[in-house]
């Protein structure tokens, strides 16, 4: 390890994954290891904070040992360490925000809580062809849909955003009305592949209406609807879904693209891993000559990677928490980011 390496913990517990991560600046991702709550949420179909609260309690330092151990790295060569301090589920955010603040102050090391949503948006760094200032980011996971113009880190300024469900949400809602398990995107993205393709013609909601804000619970509707009438078109009913969803979130990006006049795209967050959202959106850029940039698809749901990155760029730049207080805000938006 170079003299001036300076190397960052990242620690993830905003929700129902345990993420780890090891940022090197000399190096970039060291390591990361990440533990998914699915199995323990998966009975009650849908998240439970405070079993969520528990696991994570139980996760976090074992975790974190299991990935120093994975590149050699002692805990005393940590220079930083960065926790997902919001949004999300507040008893979750505590256990990294207690675990991260704790060993910080042991070590003798600053502590910074950072946003989960840069940690999203900046995901695409961890490739080896990031993307370059300015770009557009639609940033879609299970709590928000947020089309964002980026001039920076953390300079960024929000251009529009879901009314009402999360993109990541609809498909979980919609995924559970066709009686898939949790969580349903990648389960209803799974059975899409066997729909038969303009059987079921969805609306794409607002896209008649200027701005770019998103509605994707009347999509939901639709598919409950939909299914009501056609039990036996599961298949077909989510292909629909997932064409409508996808085609609404490609051409409110194209718009984004047209009023900023950027030529780089940044997708990211839980759905940017559905392949049909790529498609949708690789053609639209190809068509306008627009750089597209997607997080590995590991680095696409939530994980401790993203989370070290962001925190390295900002404890680098020399913020960091008190250490005797920890920092949660499990509503917290983008905008109130510093830039650095
Ligand atoms: O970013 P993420 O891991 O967690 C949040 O910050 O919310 O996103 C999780 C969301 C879930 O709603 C999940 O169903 C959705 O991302 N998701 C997908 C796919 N993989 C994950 N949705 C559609 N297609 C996928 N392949
Ligand atoms: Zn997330």
């Amino acid at each position: 390890m170079g003299k001036k390496s300076f190397i960052t913990l990242g620690i993830e517990s905003s929700c129902d994954e345990t993420g780890i991560g090891l940022y090197s600046s000399d190096q970039g991702l060291l390591a990361h290891k990440l533990f998914s709550q699915v199995d323990l949420h998966a009975e009650y179909g849908g998240v439970v904070p405070e079993l969520a609260s528990r696991d994570h309690i139980q996760r976090v330092l074992p975790l974190i040992i299991e990935t120093l151990d994975a590149c050699n790295i002692e805990l005393e060569e940590l220079n930083g360490i960065a926790y997902t301090a919001g949004p999300g589920l507040s008893g979750a955010l505590l256990v990294g925000g207690s675990i991260a603040q704790s060993l910080a102050w042991g070590l003798g090391i600053p502590a910074l809580g950072v946003h989960h949503m840069e940690g999203h948006l900046l995901a695409p760094l961890l490739d080896s062809s990031r993307p370059k200032f300015p770009f557009v980011a639609l940033l879609v996971s299970g709590g928000h849909t947020l089309l964002v113009e980026v001039d920076g880190i953390g300079e960024y300024k929000i251009l529009g955003q879901s009314l009402d469900d999360a993109v990541g949400e609809a498909f979980d809602k919609t995924a559970k009305i066709l009686g898939l398990g949790y969580p349903g995107g990648p389960a209803l993205a799974f059975l899409a592949t066997k729909g038969v393709a303009g059987r079921f013609d969805f609306p794409r909601p607002m896209i008649d209406r200027p701005g770019l804000d998103f509605s994707f619970s009347g999509l939901k509707t639709f598919a409950r609807n939909t299914f009501i009438n056609f039990p036996k078109e599961k298949a077909s009913i989510a292909k629909a879904f997932e064409v409508a969803a996808t085609d609404t979130l490609m051409i409110k990006c194209r718009r984004a693209l047209e009023q900023t006049g950027f030529s780089t795209l940044v997708v990211a967050g839980g759905v940017s891993a559905n392949l049909t959202l790529r498609q949708t959106v690789d053609e639209m850029a190809k068509k306008l000559n627009i750089n597209v940039h997607y997080p590995a698809p590991e680095f696409c749901t939530d994980n401790g990677a993203m989370i070290a990155l962001a925190g390295h760029y900002r404890l680098l730049s020399g913020q960091s928490n008190e250490h005797y207080k920890v920092l949660v805000k499990p509503r917290w938006s983008l905008e109130e980011l510093e830039a650095i």
